[in-house]
């Protein structure tokens, strides 16, 4: 069992599956308060709605009580150090959860805490929301392993995320990005290593008609990340034809899902009103992260 959750790579395999198979338990109605008479930190430095309100809400039916600190209130490393703000946190809370600008912030408040820490998105990663997207395909194919995930987009910290889960529990993956937006050599390693010697391998393409044909799941994300605003303009450019419309799902499998992680910026990665379309599981991904999460702090707070 992992003390934190900072990395998709923190939780083994048998732990991806655990965690899809108790969010599948919560979606279904199970409702325990393994959080009774706890409390938890949500330590945010930047905007969110999605992890924000699940973590909240998880919390309160887990039995216990959330605390949200915004940007403005703690001042990680600048009114004062990560190391103090953990130390100070674990006398009252069971668990950090914190979304940071940068990955390092999560490893220093980790490394001082002794309560488990949860990345709730950082520049690196975004594990919850990989959890909550294994949760959706889980619930729409009743399996993981074989299916074949097309992510079209931007190799960021969803990407990582995601292409770590798929290496995890047997799904292939895919990336259709610009060269200048690929995942990184060492990350595609890193997760070809986990596929093993019999497992597929990440394809990557810089065509999504090629990285989508057959594809069971599209999912895309934005082109600029919260915090990369400066360089819109440059990345609409790049990522002019990377669109995921009607015509371009026409070329996945009959029954693909599509999913985003939201929030989407509409005329960009996706034309208005495709996350409505018939196609789309993005509401139920978002309603997968309160379970997701939940089965994260049951695992990481209750010794099961
Ligand atoms: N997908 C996601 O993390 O959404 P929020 O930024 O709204 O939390």
């Amino acid at each position: 069992m992992p003390s934190d959750l900072l990395s998709i790579a923190d939780l083994d395999d048998a732990s991806l599956l655990h965690l899809v198979e108790v969010a599948g338990r919560y979606r279904a109605g199970l409702a325990d308060r393994p959080l009774a008479g706890l409390s938890v930190a949500l330590l945010f430095e930047k905007p969110s709605l999605r992890t924000k309100v699940s973590f909240d809400i998880g919390v309160h039916q887990l039995g216990g009580h959330a605390v949200y600190l915004g940007k403005d209130e703690v001042g990680l490393n600048t009114r004062e150090p990560a190391r103090d703000v953990a130390h100070v946190l674990e006398r009252w809370c069971c668990a950090i959860v914190a979304r940071v600008f940068d990955h390092s912030t999560l490893r220093d408040l980790a490394d001082a805490a002794s309560v488990p820490v949860v990345n709730a998105l950082s520049d690196l990663e975004h594990p919850c929301q990989a959890l909550a997207d294994l949760a959706t395909v889980q619930q729409r194919f009743g399996r993981l392993e074989g299916v074949t995930v097309a992510f079209v987009g931007d190799g960021n910290n969803v990407a990582r995320s995601l292409a770590m889960a798929c290496a995890g529990v047997g799904a292939a993956f895919r990336i259709a990005s610009p060269p200048a937006f690929a995942l990184e050599r060492a990350w595609v390693d890193a997760v070809n290593a986990r596929y093993g010697v019999k497992g597929p391998r990440v394809e990557e393409f810089d065509d999504p008609a090629q990285a989508v044909a057959g594809a069971d799941v599209v999912y895309t994300d934005v082109w600029t990340s919260m915090g990369q605003e400066a360089e819109s303009a440059e990345r609409r450019k790049a990522f002019a034809g990377f669109q995921v419309d009607d015509r371009l799902l026409d070329r996945a499998a009959p029954g693909v899902v599509l999913l985003h992680d939201m929030p989407a910026h509409y005329g960009e990665e996706v034309p208005l009103g495709m996350l409505d379309s018939p196609r789309s599981a993005a509401f139920d991904q978002a309603e997968n992260r309160l379970h997701a999460q939940k089965a994260v702090l049951r695992l990481l707070v209750v010794v099961e």
